[in-house]
């Protein structure tokens, strides 16, 4: 890593550790959109607290990479990105992070160490559970899973053994697919887990077929969201509660039409080097949702409870054996380690939010 982006990279960590520290733990009211009759001019008007927000794509990126009309080359050149970056990076990922590929959900109140960046993993999916309003007791435990963009397959693994439930993954990644059921087999799940190389905007299954459908940092890979949601709302049999955690950019202003230009920039740059089309904002998944007729729709801001997230991770790779591991691995994971003192910034001007979005399929 060259000494620019090393020195830029701890003035970022530090910049966000002093601002994570010092800000009071926040958390964003939940969202509530009024349905626009075509859910594509993603011209919702938010009412809460007096407020209205019209949300939008990034339209820049949008036509950039042919996010609506998601033509075949498009589709093809993404979906070819993505595997190979998640084909090339997931092992050096799972040596020094292990099995989670997501944020770490952190105690705003307390410094975070580097052990406790596992447990805040768990904690992520934890808090996600709780927020949907599945407890750990209750009757109405999931029995079926689908993990929709499943990484190697944590999440899958995790839930199976909390729910004793049936767990299905998809992936575009073959050796994520491969490893995942690796691991699930060594832990005496493979009669319960599996996991398929498939895409998560036609996916392998039939209608009404999970009482959990789970989607953890994999939304910001779609590029039709439209579809994305579709198809978890397919999945999903009568009852069933829906989950999306996922990167968005925020809500626009009612004076707003888009973005800046400057913004639309810095995730152009994000969407170059982690292989995301355009990004879309909490308040339109909402809205989608809602065309949709789904109930118990919530949303909430958690950017605040992921902030030492990122600073971690550039730690953990300007390690001599995350620099090695590095460098061992390929152009795409390395373009990706250049990219992340970008997430940062992203967070810290309020471009980028980390979002839960929580819905129940009507019964
Ligand atoms: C950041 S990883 C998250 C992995 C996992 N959910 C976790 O929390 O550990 C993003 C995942 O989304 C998957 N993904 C992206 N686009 C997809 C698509 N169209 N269909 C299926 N999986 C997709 C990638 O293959 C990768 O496994």
């Amino acid at each position: 890593m060259n000494s620019l982006c090393e020195s830029s990279s701890l003035s970022y960590i530090s910049t966000c550790e002093r601002s994570y520290r010092n800000k009071s733990l926040l958390v964003l009211p939940v969202t509530r959109v009024r349905i626009s009759s075509d859910v594509k001019k993603s011209n919702s008007r938010r009412r809460g607290a007096g407020l209205i927000i019209r949300a939008s794509a990034t339209v820049s990126s949008e036509e950039k990479r042919g996010m609506d009309n998601n033509n075949g080359k498009e589709k093809g050149w993404l979906q070819k990105g993505i595997a190979e970056f998640y084909d090339e990076s997931s092992g050096l990922w799972e040596n020094i992070w292990g099995d989670h590929m997501h944020h770490g959900f952190y105690d705003p109140n307390v410094t975070a160490s580097i052990s406790d960046h596992r447990s805040a993993q768990i904690r992520m999916i934890e808090e996600t559970l709780k927020f949907a309003g599945l407890s750990d007791d209750s009757s109405n435990k999931p029995k079926s899973i689908v993990d929709v963009g499943c990484g190697i397959g944590g999440s899958s693994r995790y839930l199976s053994k909390k729910y004793g439930a049936e767990c299905k993954g998809i992936t575009l990644s073959p050796i994520q697919a491969e490893r995942a059921q690796a691991l699930a087999n060594a832990q005496g799940l493979g009669d319960k887990v599996s996991f398929q190389v498939a895409d998560a905007l036609e996916q392998p299954f039939q209608d009404g077929q999970f009482d959990l459908v789970w989607s953890m940092e994999s939304g910001e890979h779609m590029p039709d969201k439209a579809k994305f949601v579709n198809e978890l709302v397919r999945v999903a049999s009568p009852g069933a509660t829906i989950i999306i955690v996922t990167w968005c950019h925020r809500d626009l202003l009612p004076t707003e039409q888009s973005l800046k230009p400057q913004e639309k920039q810095l995730l152009d740059k994000i969407c170059d080097a982690y292989y995301l089309p355009a990004w879309c904002s909490t308040a339109e998944y909402v809205e989608l949702l809602q065309s949709l007729s789904m109930q118990d729709i919530k949303s909430e801001d958690w950017s605040e409870y992921v902030a030492p997230f990122w600073p971690a991770v550039i730690r953990s790779a300007l390690t001599w054996k995350g620099l090695t591991s590095l460098l061992r691995t390929g152009w795409k994971t390395i373009k990706g380690a250049f990219a992340m003192p970008l997430m940062i910034e992203g967070f810290q001007k309020d471009i980028i939010k980390f979002a839960v979005i929580t819905c129940r399929k009507p019964e």
